[in-house]
């Protein structure tokens, strides 16, 4: 479908002399991004930070860091009341002393929860387990952590409750109110962070997709309705090259209800599985790419859209699957915009391009 982004950033390609060309197109992703009134940047961890090769690549080409694992509670918090903000804080200084923003993710989620937690909520003779746990990483990063993932994954409308909330231990303990209070807790620890919801199953075309969006459309008025102070909504953009894909004109008409309800919309997770494809590493990787430009022919045409992440810069970190089929057949993923030797794929490139185009009228 033409769109009038992809007119015009096709017409500003053809109106560069080839020498301008290749200096617009040899910018790195942040600075591209900035240049369109955008952020780009990428999950990371901290043990990345100590690859020689990676860490001034990732400096180059991210202007927003978030940490893949390091700030999930499973670190933090590994036994009650005893904290480990060790990766975190290493990825948080790398980002200061780059000129990076932070995101933190995430600190109310159904996994990534060290063991003795679920039982502690559902024992718990208050909210200060949920709560009090938000205030404290808020508080404690403020000024650090520009923006953050307070609750992620709340919804899941086959779990078959009538509001879509998936139905995990947080809400089993406290009521679906335990997202309205994990949020007011936030704002009320920093005046200024920009507080996101965050979740997938939003992209595709799939009658499981529209029951997602319907729910998350759902989900957001009722929040705002009461006041819940969720300033955006994080698309996490996990999509496949290979099998489902992106339904633009549903994803389309979803982002415009979010951008009227005055959200910012953010990419907060972006890859392309590359899974199921052929052998031949060049059509696995035009595949990927094509799905990403897919993907941003339609998000950044939304004039509420300006944070794009990827969830990690380089395929050289990505372990393959387990399984006899994966080991036998060698496949190692190819889902991020720059290889495992830190080369630049044309998943780089169809990202560059949908960061140069300007915002749609939308
Ligand atoms: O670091 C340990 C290592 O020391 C240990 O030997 C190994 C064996 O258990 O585990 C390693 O930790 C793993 C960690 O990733 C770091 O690689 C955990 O087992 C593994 O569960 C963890 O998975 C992460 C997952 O979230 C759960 O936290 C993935 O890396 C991460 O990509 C994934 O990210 C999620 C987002 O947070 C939410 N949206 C979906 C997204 C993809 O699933």
């Amino acid at each position: 479908m033409l769109t009038r982004r992809s007119l015009l950033s096709g017409a500003a390609a053809g109106v560069l002399t080839p020498k301008t060309k290749a200096a617009v197109e040899d910018l790195p992703l942040r600075q591209r991004a900035a240049k369109s009134g955008r952020s780009y940047g990428c999950a990371a961890g901290s043990y990345q930070l100590r690859d020689a090769d990676f860490a001034p690549v990732l400096a180059r080409e991210a202007g927003v860091l978030v940490p893949e694992y390091e700030l999930k509670r499973l670190i933090v918090e590994p036994t009650p009341g005893h904290f480990d903000f060790s990766g975190a804080d290493v990825l948080i200084a790398f980002a200061a002393a780059h000129g990076m923003t932070m995101r933190g993710h995430t600190l109310v989620w159904y996994a990534a929860n060290p063991d003795w937690l679920e039982a502690a909520v559902l024992a718990a003779p208050d909210e200060d387990i949920l709560t009090g746990y938000v205030t404290g990483m808020v508080q404690r990063y403020r000024g650090r952590i520009q923006s953050w993932d307070i609750v992620n994954e709340a919804i899941q409308p086959d779990d078959g409750r009538p509001d879509g909330l998936r139905d995990c231990f947080w809400l089993k303990r406290y009521g679906p109110s335990y997202i309205d209070h994990a949020y007011f807790a936030a704002r009320q620890a920093d005046l200024t962070a920009q507080l996101v919801y965050n979740d997938w199953g939003c992209e595709g075309g799939e009658a499981w997709n529209d029951r997602f969006r319907a729910t998350t459309l759902k989900f957001l008025e009722g929040a705002l309705a009461r006041k819940v102070p969720i300033d955006a909504l994080g698309l996490q953009g996990h999509l496949a090259a290979f099998h489902g894909s992106v339904n633009q004109r549903k994803l389309r008409a979803f982002l415009d209800e979010v951008r009227a309800m005055g959200l910012k919309i953010l990419v907060t997770e972006h890859d392309v599985d590359d899974s199921g494809g052929p052998s031949d590493i060049a059509v696995r990787d035009r595949a990927v790419a094509d799905a990403s430009a897919r993907f941003f022919d339609v998000v950044l045409d939304n004039t509420a859209a300006t944070d794009v992440l990827t969830w990690g810069l380089t395929d050289r970190y990505l372990k393959a699957p387990g399984g006899l089929r994966s080991m036998l057949s060698g496949y190692t993923p190819r889902k991020l915009p720059l290889d495992a030797n830190l080369k630049r794929k044309p998943m780089w490139y169809a990202m560059s391009q949908a960061l140069a185009a300007e915002h749609g009228i939308r």
